[in-house]
């Protein structure tokens, strides 16, 4: 028996929505084309995403490369770690996630072992692609990252980036300027990543190119509990799988952002904050809330840069709990890698509101005897005794690996009083980042339904409107008589209020209707003879096949009004 993953990718490639690359030579594992509705769909996501994010939040969206420089991934730590665990099947020869052997075949643990280890774990495993048990293999790190190199000729390494994220902190200087020196503020991207995964077999889940949406949100680390729009969702209540629930088998509890945090279920307010809009964002774009749930990571399984992580995961049929959006408190660590590799600053100067007085040690070194005494090593001591620790007979420097007393004759110590005006910190980083072609797959699998109508099965994917790719059919009912002029007008004004309506006037009513229930159109506009007599049309809703009778004028209020949600079809 087919199951829903077979019959949404069988929709999904019949109607155009998600087809195979570049069939015809025989398709890549791990990619896909996007086809018309697919596009059309996918765009409506990343553009709710954006009304959260850019209007919402105001968090600019900005447009890296997706290829960078090999400094770029030496500093965020992707050459040296981005990697997964693999090894090759003695009998088929196919390459495997070692860790997902492990999983398949019942072994726990295998994030936390050492390649050796986890090698003699899954001996006893079968291969998922040949069935044959496994027996003696090696297992070995094999790094992610697609390279390249940049320029003809050249030996210059780059790499086609695992996450947009990489560009929002290299630009961090000028962001600063942009949003004009003061925390906090946010980037976001939305683009294409890379990852050449180990045997990807779960269609639209796992792919080597894939879209992802992140928001980089810089904070003063002392202030990460302080989130200025918190109050929009102290109240919101969802279900929270902590990694202490997970450790005792127990279920998700019900909780508020504000009990979250102040409970340290959560590690701080802003973490909550985007916890809870990444839920409401989901449930706009379609998920189900029955559907959803938001899992801690264990502390074993946290990113080595993250002090607390949240993933988003929504329920499939075919794959279970699957990650969709994960949320991180990145801390200082990629600022700080980028300050180190590129030698530049990345920190903020953080004003005080009133300048504070401190007490300083001045070393004031006799430059005329030093220079004599100590020639070309006089300046390196001099800048070396700044922050030296002096006694009543001198001061110890080291200048290149040497160590050398100085007297304390050739040096003055000053205590003073200064007023300081402020100082530079680290902003750490909140990150919300979304797997764009994760929330389409998981859109497709829950809108897609079966029912009957007219005695017949129909096929029907129940899309929220706002993300429908068509908006509203419309059809006369016959192509005559000027049903199909008007018919011709109707969808032409729609179209100029920019709303995508579709004109069909092939075959009966009855099939036009099946068409765009499959692909998920939530309106249809039917212009018959009594629209000519009354100027009235009907409006069927695709989900509980209603019509109501509306005047024609009233269409360009009310299809916009539906389509947003602000009305509802009941209603009418
Ligand atoms: N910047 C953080 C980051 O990239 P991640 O958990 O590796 O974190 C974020 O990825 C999201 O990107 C995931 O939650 C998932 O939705 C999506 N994603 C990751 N790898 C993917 C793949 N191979 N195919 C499709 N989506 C993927």
């Amino acid at each position: 028996m087919s199951d829903v993953f077979e019959n949404v990718m069988d929709l999904a490639k019949r109607r155009g929505f998600i087809w195979p690359t570049s069939e015809c030579y025989g398709a890549v594992a791990g990619f896909i084309d996007y086809g018309p509705l697919g596009a059309m769909m996918k765009r409506r996501i990343e553009n709710i995403w954006r009304h959260f994010y850019v209007v919402q939040e105001g968090y600019y969206e900005i447009e890296c490369p997706t290829i960078a420089q090999e400094a770029v991934f030496i500093a965020s730590g992707h050459v040296k770690g981005f990697s997964d665990k693999m090894c090759q099947c003695p009998h088929c020869k196919e390459y495997l996630r070692a860790d997902h052997v492990a999983d398949g075949g019942g072994v726990s643990g295998a994030a936390t072992m050492d390649n050796a280890t986890l090698a003699a774990a899954i001996a006893g495993c079968k291969c998922p692609a040949c069935d044959e048990v496994l027996g003696c293999v090696d297992v070995y790190n094999f790094n992610l990252m697609f390279s390249t190199t940049i320029g003809p000729g050249s030996q210059r390494v780059g790499y086609l980036r695992p996450e947009t994220a990489q560009g929002m902190f290299v630009d961090f200087s000028r962001l600063l300027r942009f949003y004009r020196d003061k925390l906090p503020f946010g980037a976001v991207q939305i683009g294409k990543s890379y990852r050449n995964e180990i045997s990807p077999r779960q269609g639209m889940i796992r792919l080597r190119e894939f879209t992802q949406a992140e928001a980089e949100i810089f904070v003063h680390p002392l202030e990460k509990n302080h989130h200025p729009a918190f109050a929009r969702y102290a109240n919101y209540r969802m279900p929270l799988l902590t990694y202490t629930h997970q450790h005792k088998c127990e279920p998700a509890v019900e909780m508020t952002m504000r009990e979250a945090v102040d409970a340290n279920v959560i590690a701080n307010e802003y973490v909550a904050y985007y916890v809870a809009l990444t839920h409401e964002l989901l449930v706009t774009v379609g998920i189900r809330p029955d559907r959803l749930r938001f899992r801690q990571h264990l502390p074993d399984e946290r990113a080595h840069y993250a002090t607390d992580c949240w993933d988003a995961e929504v329920y499939s049929e075919r794959f279970g709990w699957v990650e969709t959006v994960g949320i991180a408190d990145r801390t200082d660590y990629d600022l700080n890698a980028h300050a180190a590799q590129s030698k530049t600053s990345m920190s903020v100067f953080i004003q005080y509101d009133t300048p504070k007085k401190v007490q300083r040690r001045r070393i004031i070194p006799n430059m005329g005897v030093l220079g004599k005494q100590y020639r070309q090593k006089a300046k390196a001591i001099f800048t070396a005794l700044e922050t030296a620790t002096p006694t009543a007979e001198g001061a110890d420097v080291t200048v290149d690996g040497e160590t050398i007393h100085i007297p304390a004759d050739l040096f003055e110590v000053r205590d003073e009083v200064v007023d300081v005006r402020g100082e530079e910190i680290v902003p750490h980083v909140i990150e919300p980042s979304y797997g764009i072609d994760r929330m389409c797959y998981a859109v497709l699998e829950q809108a897609y339904a079966e029912d009957t109508a007219d005695g017949e099965k129909r096929v029907v994917l129940r899309l929220t409107p706002k993300v429908a790719p068509v908006q509203v059919a419309v059809f006369p009912l016959m192509a005559r008589d000027g049903l199909d002029t008007l018919s011709g007008e109707i969808t032409s004004n729609l179209q100029k209020q920019g709303i995508l309506a579709e004109y069909d006037d092939s075959g009966a009513i009855g099939r036009r209707y099946r068409r765009q229930d499959e692909i998920g159109t939530p309106f249809a506009v039917t212009v018959d003879y009594e629209t000519k007599e009354t100027g009235t049309v009907t409006l069927r809703d695709r989900d509980s096949m209603k019509q109501v009778r509306l005047n024609t004028g009233d269409l360009q209020q009310i299809i916009p009004a539906l389509i947003e949600g602000s009305m509802h079809f009941a209603a009418l």
